[in-house]
């Protein structure tokens, strides 16, 4: 049986057979609905996309009531304990796991990638010493169009491969530099001897020492940050990336939109707001009164609730997991009794729990980059990193996709119509 919505038009009594499909109609189906022939078609009024599906994805699947997380088809948990980013980022853009040969390849490929054309250290050199890394990553990632012209070739399958790699492998490099601008300490180039976070701690920390050796359980754990980060499908970044590579432009520039609405503090930037409270908190004994102002709806607690998971979100749980390995190596910070104390008074009381509010990815996440030493304006470039992957992979799933057309939503108009223009001579006389 076919699945069909009767729609009944009570302007003009006419009745419609709309086709569901994969639970959905067609816009365009609601269009042939008209009031009369000159009439435009009905459409829908949908701000912030909240219940539009905008592609056909095969790359990540969520379900927000029962907490699951799959790329690929494989479940977060799985892949965050026995993958690596680069295993994970290879089976984004691919959609399927490697073979030895071509996971080898891969991160060969990517390891032999991360160096930038020194002009690009030269202009970011340019920026002000106190520049926003993200304002500095936005530009320098759309920059990166300039030294790659060849990128605007975007129907070649070769081509785009190359580009990916390019990104993927290039992004800590960009990400450690604006870290190193804000410190005004020399950039460090990328050293193709240590793995992807390893070489990234590098670029970050290194001084004077002939070689940095990372500490495995550091760079293990920014690795398993970087694997939960790598997508979130139909989310605010990633859609600025589908829409700006519509137009079919460079993955350069499409990544760039990526980055700049990542950078926004409704995307990305929680788990700084999180680190905030915490601190505000300053300790154990003052935390049944900040419940009860978050009760009293004087504020919200950060890093709690979610608009897609009402239940606990599954890359919380691992996080927690990885805080306690990097404390291991830092040393244990007090904001992490307060953040335990947080969550075990949060998940027994009534008001969180009938609201559903359980642990967001941001809420420990911060607090291992507090440990980590990195500022807060670092925590949404670290993000940045580990999402290109499900950005390029949303990218070339539009690319690729033969229904996508430009993005160009339609609106409903509030001004006027068909004023007369006064010149200013005579409108001022
Ligand atoms: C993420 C968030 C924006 C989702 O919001 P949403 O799905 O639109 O949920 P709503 O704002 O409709 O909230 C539903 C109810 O829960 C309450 N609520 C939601 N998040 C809350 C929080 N973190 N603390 C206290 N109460 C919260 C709301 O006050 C509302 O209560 P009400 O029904 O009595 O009015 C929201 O949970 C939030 O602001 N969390 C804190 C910020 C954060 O951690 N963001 C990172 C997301 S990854």
């Amino acid at each position: 049986m076919t699945e069909s919505l009767t729609v009944r038009d009570n302007r003009t009594g006419v009745e419609y057979d709309i086709p569901i499909t994969d639970g959905t109609i067609r816009a365009a189906d609601l269009g042939k609905i008209k009031a009369n022939e000159d009439n435009p078609g009905l459409a829908v009024y949908d701000p912030g996309f909240v219940n539009t599906a905008s592609c056909r994805s095969s790359v990540t699947y969520i379900d927000g009531d029962k907490g699951v997380l799959e790329y690929r088809g494989y479940p977060i948990e799985q892949l965050a304990e026995k993958s690596n980013f680069l295993e994970v980022s290879y089976l984004l853009v691919h959609g399927d796991l490697p073979t030895k040969e071509e996971y080898d390849a891969w991160v060969h490929e990517i390891t032999y990638h991360t160096f930038v054309h020194e002009n690009i250290k030269e202009f970011m050199q340019g920026f002000r010493y106190d520049a926003h890394p993200m304002g500095m990553l936005m530009a320098s990632v759309g920059a990166m169009s300039t030294f790659y012209p060849d990128a605007a070739n975007i129907s070649d399958p070769d081509n785009r491969r190359l580009q990916i790699i390019r990104l993927i492998a290039k992004m800590p490099t960009l990400g450690a530099w604006a870290f190193r601008h804000a410190q005004g300490k020399p950039y460090v180039y990328p050293d193709n001897d240590l793995s992807y976070t390893g070489n990234f701690l590098s670029m970050l920390f290194k001084m004077s020492e002939s070689k940095y050796a990372p500490d495995e359980r550091i760079a293990k754990a920014l690795d398993t940050l970087f694997i939960l980060h790598a997508d979130h499908e139909q989310n605010a970044s990633a859609n600025a990336v589908r829409s700006v590579g519509s137009t079919q432009v460079d993955p350069y520039s499409s990544v760039a939109a990526g980055v700049g609405a990542l950078f926004g503090p409704l995307h990305g930037g929680a788990n700084e707001a999180v680190l905030r409270m915490l601190r505000r908190i300053g300790k154990v004994e003052n935390i049944p009164a900040f419940i009860e102002g978050v009760k009293a709806g004087n504020e919200r607690l950060m890093g709690f609730g979610h608009r897609v998971y009402k239940n606990y979100d599954p890359r919380a749980k691992l996080i927690k997991q990885q805080a306690y390995n990097v404390f291991e190596v830092t040393g244990t910070n007090p904001l992490l009794d307060i953040a335990q104390e947080l969550e075990k008074i949060a998940l027994e009381d009534e008001y969180f729990v009938s609201r559903k509010l359980y642990p967001n990815v941001d809420f420990y996440s911060g607090l291992i980059y507090e440990a980590l030493e990195f500022p807060p304006e670092m925590f949404t470039v670290l993000f940045a990193i580990g999402r290109t992957p499900g950005w390029l992979s949303q990218w070339l799933e539009l690319v690729q996709d033969k229904e996508q057309k430009i993005a160009r939503p339609k609106q409903i108009y509030t001004g006027e119509r068909g004023l007369t223009f006064v010149p200013r001579d005579v409108r001022w006389a």
